[in-house]
């Protein structure tokens, strides 16, 4: 068994987060359509952690929340008093355990798995007592800076608000990862002090009362630094957002999909797409959606943990939520699935058709301006111009049942509850309020009369 099998994560999660100026906690800010916060909780997985301990404080009732779903122990740290008294909160759950814990921020969410393998690889393979994360900057300020020796070997952390203009000129910084073992680590942590301009209990501080008590410290240097940035405030946030759009977006076309422009493509962390689907720009894949091959995406659609099939042609501007679409479809253009529609193999939903909660067989089809909400529609049906679902009375939604190979006129009305039977046929205009049977004419609308001449007795004699 690995390291990993005794590897604790801890991810400090309770900071303020005063300079995002928000009402959402800090970690909960979503980065492609994640909280920042689950980023950082997916490496636990990733590494095969044994145990994975947040530090929940400021927005404590929303992060939980936000944690219900995964595979996180949760410990309080009440008044975020720095980042050592955040970890100290797990000091009794983690006191006992043998093995290394990996500490974390919250506000990082662009580690690969990659690189918390090989730190935790340099860890073991260089003895050390205390490994930390360091990154070469091209621009360091906010960070902690690294202090090194004459010797090479790492000196202490210098926080920011505590630097003197020289070590502010230092370009190397503390990332804000560490590893080390548990006993350790609290108990020199308990040593930590607040003498600082901050009043906080500094976490970086452990780096000098380990050298003191003779231990070995290692700073591991991480080789692409975009990885460690930390999401402080809004322009932060916007820079993660944009490189690990990149990342999905490399990733993907690595795999067979052609992103025509992948700059104004955006897709969010858990999308799926096949090879051989050609995504033109504006497109949104959030989070939740799965996209099969050979598909089409044209400008500006946008879908939202939706499923679509093979070979499904979106044309421009469509928003497709929380549905699923099967092989073959063409969709729009400007068409809205909203929650809940599903369409069999080769559905044709054409320019301004919205559809929501129903159910579309095979080969069916509504091609201009039609409303589809609460319905089970067969196989082969033609839902004609501007013919809609009349699904709601103003206290109940009710269902329309239409049966395979059914005709549907030009704006009809077909009134809820209301049942059409296979291969019925719906005159245009008409207000169905009553089931119709198979193979029968529904005609629901006045008969037509006109009145000879009545134009000119009307308006008079026609000017010339
Ligand atoms: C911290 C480091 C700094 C490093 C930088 C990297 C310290 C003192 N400084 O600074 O050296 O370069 O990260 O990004 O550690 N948190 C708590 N409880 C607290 C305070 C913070 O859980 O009482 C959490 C925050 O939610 C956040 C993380 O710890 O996820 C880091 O806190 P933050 O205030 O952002 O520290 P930085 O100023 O960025
Ligand atoms: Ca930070």
């Amino acid at each position: 068994m690995g390291v990993a099998a005794e590897l604790v994560l801890l991810v400090l999660a309770a900071g303020k987060g005063t300079r995002m100026r928000s009402h959402r906690p800090k970690v909960l800010h979503p980065v492609c359509g994640r909280p920042m916060l689950l980023h950082v909780t997916a490496l636990g997985r990733g590494l095969g952690a044994k145990r994975s301990v947040v530090v929940v404080g400021s927005g404590e009732e929303e992060v939980r929340e936000a944690l219900a779903n995964e595979p996180v122990e949760i410990v309080s740290q009440g008044e975020p008093l720095g980042t050592a008294h955040a970890v100290l909160q797990a000091r009794e759950r983690l006191q006992t355990h043998r093995g290394p814990v990996l500490i974390l921020h919250g506000d990082q969410p662009l580690y690969r798995t990659s690189t918390m393998e090989a730190f935790l690889d340099a860890y073991r393979s260089r003895s050390a007592d205390l490994a930390l994360l360091v990154a070469e900057f091209p621009d360091a300020s906010g960070y902690g800076r690294i202090v090194r020796g004459r010797d090479g070997r790492i000196d202490r952390i210098v926080e920011e608000v505590e630097a003197s203009p020289e070590v502010r000129a230092i370009h190397e910084v503390n990332v804000g990862g560490y590893v080390a073992e548990a006993p350790f680590l609290f108990e020199t942590l308990a040593r930590v002090g607040n003498q600082n301009r901050k009043r906080e209990f500094f976490l970086t501080d452990v780096v000098e009362l380990a050298l003191e008590s003779g231990r070995r410290v290692e700073a591991v240097r991480i080789e692409d630094w975009t990885e460690a940035i930390g999401v402080n405030d809004r322009a932060d946030l916007a820079r993660a957002e944009a490189l690990l759009r990149r990342r999905f977006a490399s990733h993907w076309m690595r795999q067979g999909v052609t992103l025509v422009d992948p700059e104004r493509t955006y897709l969010d962390a858990d999308v799926e797409i096949g090879p051989d689907t050609v995504i033109e720009p504006g497109c949104c894949l959030r989070s939740g959606t799965r996209v099969g091959a050979g598909c089409r995406l044209e400008p500006n659609v946008v879908i939202d943990a939706s499923t679509l099939g093979d070979e499904v042609w979106v044309k421009p501007h469509c928003w497709i939520e929380q549905s699923s679409v099967g092989d073959g479809c063409i969709i729009g253009p400007s068409a809205h699935l909203r929650p809940n529609s599903r369409l069999e193999e080769k559905v044709r939903v054409g320019n301004f058709v919205e559809i929501k909660n129903s159910h579309i067989g095979r080969g069916s089809k509504a091609d201009h301006l039609s409303y589809i909400g609460d319905a089970d529609v067969g196989e082969r049906v033609t839902i004609a111009c501007g013919a809609i679902t009349v699904n709601y009375d103003g206290r109940k939604k009710s269902r329309t049942v239409i049966g395979d190979g059914t005709f549907v006129g030009c704006n009809a009305n077909l009134i809820a509850p209301v049942t059409l039977e296979p291969d019925a046929y719906v005159a245009a205009g008409s207000t169905i309020t009553r089931d119709v049977p198979s193979d029968a004419l529904a005609v629901a609308r006045q008969r037509q009369r006109n009145l000879e001449g009545w134009r000119r007795r009307h308006f008079g004699k026609k000017d010339d």
